[in-house]
């Protein structure tokens, strides 16, 4: 058994609905570690960047709207990294498949999830396929120093007359 990390995103429609509570209980189930969380703004280029790969696909423009919370009027959503022995497998079990319908009907997508009339997938969560996918999708949606434990290979870096805001 390996010790695993994946992504977890609660979609806009997911907050939009109120799950948040729903997901994260189901999700204890696999008596996982949250390692990360937090509630993020996303901007077009990390939506982008996130579903690069489906770059040619024809509900790519929709897809980056509805992670923007374009469709749900809703501008966020939570991010998680959930860590553990076989974190993936576990987590990708709970969500069900990627198509709402074909989702066992006690999983998460099941339960939550439809699709729109114009096709596109509104299935409540997205959970990394892999650990290659996920490791990807780690280090763009969080900083190391966001992470509370050492996943991947980090260095030190300085950075100088970079602004940043502070509390005031
Ligand atoms: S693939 O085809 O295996 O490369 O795609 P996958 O990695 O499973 O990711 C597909 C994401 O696009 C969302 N989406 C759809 N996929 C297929 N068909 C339709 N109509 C569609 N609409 C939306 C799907 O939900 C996957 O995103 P995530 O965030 O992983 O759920």
């Amino acid at each position: 058994m390996t010790n695993q990390a994946t992504l977890i995103l609660i979609k806009p429609d997911g907050l939009k609905k109120s799950l948040t509570g729903n997901i994260l209980t189901r999700l204890s189930e696999t008596k996982l570690e949250i390692v990360a969380a937090k509630i993020a703004r996303v901007s077009k280029e990390l939506a982008e960047e996130h579903y690069r790969h489906l770059k040619d696909k024809p509900f790519f423009e929709d897809i980056i709207k509805y992670i923007r919370g374009e469709l749900h009027n809703r501008h966020k959503v939570m991010a998680l990294v959930y860590w553990g022995e076989e974190a993936i497998t576990k987590c990708r079990q709970l969500a069900g498949s990627t198509n709402p319908e074909e989702a066992e009907s006690t999983s998460i997508r099941g339960s939550y999830g439809r699709i729109t009339t114009s096709g596109v997938y509104e299935n409540v969560i997205h959970v990394s396929s892999d650990e290659k996918e996920a490791e990807r999708e780690i280090k763009l949606w969080f900083q190391p120093d966001e992470v509370i434990v050492s996943l991947y290979p980090t260095k030190d870096v300085v950075e100088k007359e970079k602004k940043i805001k502070a509390w005031g």
